[in-house]
């Protein structure tokens, strides 16, 4: 019996977020005896093993390509924990300009039956400056590219050219500290409950933060970081590809180097949970089993659309090596985990890679790498 699973009746008892809390909490304990952490969770590999494991993306080195997923580290507090756990990278955010306290609570909610959770946290977070100066600070691990997630600052009254000068604010604190953004065009739980994924929003929304981006790469000693954007899964497994065809055009035209696939969602399709329950926790964006398969289906579109030309970030519903390697197979460059993590606690990252490299070699690949797209 693992650690987690002794303790997650415990955790469970508990609220989802006062359960994120205390995890937190323990996860800064746990940071600080780095290498207790490592020999209790980082998977053992052979050196062929991590060679199988390594592979480049964007033009950055990942040893492996199990990473964690926005919203878990939002304010950047837990970088060295990720890299001791054994994941290859981490996505901190959303990070806003101003700010913010998210939600009234109740806010975040598990679903046990579906494997799910849904949250309506609210892009809460310390806001870009104090983020910035915290990743600023940190010792960081080697070869272990941390990802900034920008989102606008939770305040409907910010606005059109507004919203976007706001996303602008939060670049130009953090793109210095990040090895790739991801552009939260995608959250259901905005406080004027639109999201970006409107080409007319979104085409100026990427020119400005690439502009930003390209701004700061002419300056001295710096150089040009990856933009990707991160898209809400599709509301079917067969869905429409018009719609989405369009956002990956302007994407790509205005600056974007490559998608994040998929944020959580705003419906309440295929819950065993019961109707009741799920009445009374009201709105909020669906994460864990329940969108894996969509999350997958876009992954796939967009491995065919793009033929390998730019990155994919598969997330959404991976708790387990085979659907990580669903994910890989089908068009991902890099998997990230946030529910399963919640589900199966800290060990999975490292169940999930030494699987991924095992499901390779039996597949023929040299590396897990090789395998990207492979079943297309
Ligand atoms: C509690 C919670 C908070 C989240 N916060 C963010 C966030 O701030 N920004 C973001 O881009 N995604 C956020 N996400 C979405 C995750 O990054 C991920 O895209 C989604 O949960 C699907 O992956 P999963 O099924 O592995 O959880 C959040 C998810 C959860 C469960």
């Amino acid at each position: 019996m693992s650690v987690y699973s002794a303790l997650r009746p415990l955790l469970f008892r508990l609220s989802a977020e006062s359960a994120h809390h205390a995890g937190m909490r323990a996860g800064r304990i746990g940071q600080r005896l780095g290498p207790i952490t490592r020999g209790l969770f980082r998977p053992r590999l052979s050196e062929a093993d991590r060679t199988a494991l390594r592979s480049r993306v964007m033009g950055l080195e990942f040893e492996c390509p199990v990473g964690i997923a926005a919203g878990l580290d939002k304010n950047a507090e837990l970088i060295p924990l990720w890299n001791q756990i054994g994941a290859g990278f981490c996505e901190v955010g959303s990070v806003s300009a101003r700010p913010s306290d998210g939600n009234p609570k109740p806010r975040a909610f598990r679903l046990p039956d579906d494997g799910a959770l849904i949250n309506r946290m609210g892009l809460n977070n310390h806001g870009a400056e104090r983020v910035a100066r915290r990743i600023g600070d940190l010792r960081r691990p080697k070869g272990f590219p941390i990802g900034i997630n920008i989102a606008k600052t939770h305040d409907p009254s910010i606005l059109g050219q507004a919203g976007i000068d706001d996303f602008v604010e939060s670049t130009r604190h953090l793109l210095p500290h990040g090895d790739f953004v991801v552009i939260n065009v995608s959250c259901p739980n905005t406080a004027e409950g639109k999201t970006f994924e409107d080409p007319e929003a979104l085409a100026p929304l990427v020119r400005a933060v690439a502009t930003e981006r390209d701004r700061q790469a002419a300056l001295p000693g710096r150089s040009s970081v990856p933009l990707l954007v991160k898209l809400s899964p599709p509301p079917a497994v067969d869905f429409d590809t018009g719609p989405v065809d369009e956002l990956i055009a302007l994407s790509l035209e205005c600056g974007a180097a490559g998608f994040v696939a998929t944020n959580t969602a705003s419906d309440r399709q295929g819950l065993q949970t019961a109707p009741a329950k799920l009445a009374s926790i009201g709105k909020g964006g669906l994460s864990g089993r329940p969108v894996r398969e969509r999350s997958l289906a876009l992954v796939k579109h967009l491995r065919r659309r793009l033929e390998g030309s730019a990155p994919i970030i598969g997330v959404g519903g991976i708790d387990s090596v085979e659907s990580a390697y669903d994910r890989v197979v089908s068009g991902a460059d890099l998997i990230e985990i946030y529910t399963g993590l919640v589900f199966e606690g800290p060990g999975l990252v490292g169940k999930i890679a030494k699987g991924l490299v095992k499901a390779a070699q039996a597949d023929g690949f040299e590396s897990v790498a090789a395998a990207v797209g492979s079943r297309v």
